[in-house]
């Protein structure tokens, strides 16, 4: 075992019942003792989240399962077995001791054993689930540095332990096995189709689930800076007939005439791996927000199931009335 003076420190922070930022290989979490109801009441009022919206408990092995869910399924064991430590979360119907605080009154928690070597140390020295949201206030940018959850939270967390940036950079997976069929209500890294083979029956996809899973609001991960997310060919008429200055717009595009990349303000071309753009994802939309922008565009990345976290992400950072194009014309993106 480590004896990283971060981790020691965040332990003891948990105990007394304190806020610790820690990397998890999806985004920078934001613990508290999920035991301890003063702690969770804080980490809310923190994170200025209703506290009706349930948090994920993160558990430091497969083997605590039975702690914290009152039943667990034959496919949710399997699930563990094939995915965990990693990026999914399942919710699972709560056993007794899951305080209401956690799961704001609702009878099912989110598990999830992160996959992150400091996630793990610290959670099994600590002992026990740390009740975690992304590190960052209510309905913005997720953090995937330790940088970005100092500037988010300020000293209003008692403790950052710095793990560097996230490996995949977006949310885990979130699979629903709470009541029969499973259902994804986030997607993720993980994809429906890695679970099906995994549990071998149909997963549902659920895509504007209930409104009191946060992550599933219109606008969420959202930048300041009014967000729009175009094909290429609406992008590159915006930037040809534009009603505003061209220089205004901070743009992310896979492919664009280097003509146009000079004129706007910010240009971004991310990576055509979908793991890569993940990866890179939420520090990029922090980049094209601070650029003093009056517009950020961005081009829809491809459809297919490894893109559906971003696409999802996207659509909800963008907001209200933001629908995917019906039809991928581009022949530089492959299937
Ligand atoms: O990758 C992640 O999942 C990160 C890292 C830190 O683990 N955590 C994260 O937490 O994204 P948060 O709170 O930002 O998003 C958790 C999502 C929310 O949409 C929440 O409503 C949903 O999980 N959730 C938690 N418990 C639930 C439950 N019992 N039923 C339905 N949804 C639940
Ligand atoms: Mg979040």
């Amino acid at each position: 075992m480590s004896s990283d003076p971060a981790i020691e420190r965040a332990v003891d922070t948990l105990r007394r019942g304190g806020l610790v930022a820690f990397p998890t290989e999806t985004v920078y979490g934001l613990g508290a003792d999920a035991l301890n109801e003063s702690a969770v009441a804080r980490l809310f009022a923190v994170k200025g989240r209703p506290r009706t919206h349930p948090l994920i408990v993160h558990l430091g092995s497969g083997d605590w399962l039975d702690g914290w869910a009152r039943v667990v399924p034959p496919a949710a064991r399997r699930l563990a077995e094939a995915f965990w430590p990693g990026p999914l979360t399942m919710i699972l119907q709560r056993s007794r001791r899951v305080p209401d605080a956690v799961t704001g009154g609702q009878d099912t928690v989110g598990l999830r054993v992160p996959g992150h070597p400091l996630a793990l140390d610290l959670l099994r020295r600590f002992g026990g689930g740390i009740a975690a949201p992304s590190a960052n206030r209510f309905g913005a940018v997720s953090p995937t540095t330790a940088a970005h959850v100092r500037l988010d939270l300020g000293d209003d967390v008692d403790v950052i332990v710095d793990g560097g940036p996230c490996d995949v950079g977006i949310e885990s997976t979130i699979v629903d096995l709470s009541n029969g069929a499973p259902a994804i209500l986030r997607p993720g890294y993980v994809t429906a189709a890695q679970i099906e083979a995994v549990v071998g029956v149909p997963v549902q996809r659920i895509r504007r689930e209930a409104p009191r899973v946060p992550g599933s609001l219109e606008s969420h991960y959202a930048p300041r800076t009014p967000l729009e997310v175009l094909t290429r060919g609406a992008l590159a008429m915006r930037l040809a007939e534009s009603a505003e200055p061209v220089a205004g717009l901070a743009v992310m595009s896979f492919e664009l005439p280097d003509a146009d990349r000079r004129r706007v303000r910010l240009f971004i071309e991310p990576s055509r791996d979908p793991a890569r753009y993940a990866h890179e994802f939420y520090a990029a939309l922090r980049e094209l927000d601070a650029a003093g922008a009056k517009r950020i565009l961005i081009e829809w990345p491809p459809a297919g199931p490894a893109w559906e976290g971003v696409r999802d992400r996207l659509r909800r950072a963008a907001g209200p009335g933001t629908a995917e194009p019906e039809r991928d014309d581009r022949e530089d993106l492959g299937p």
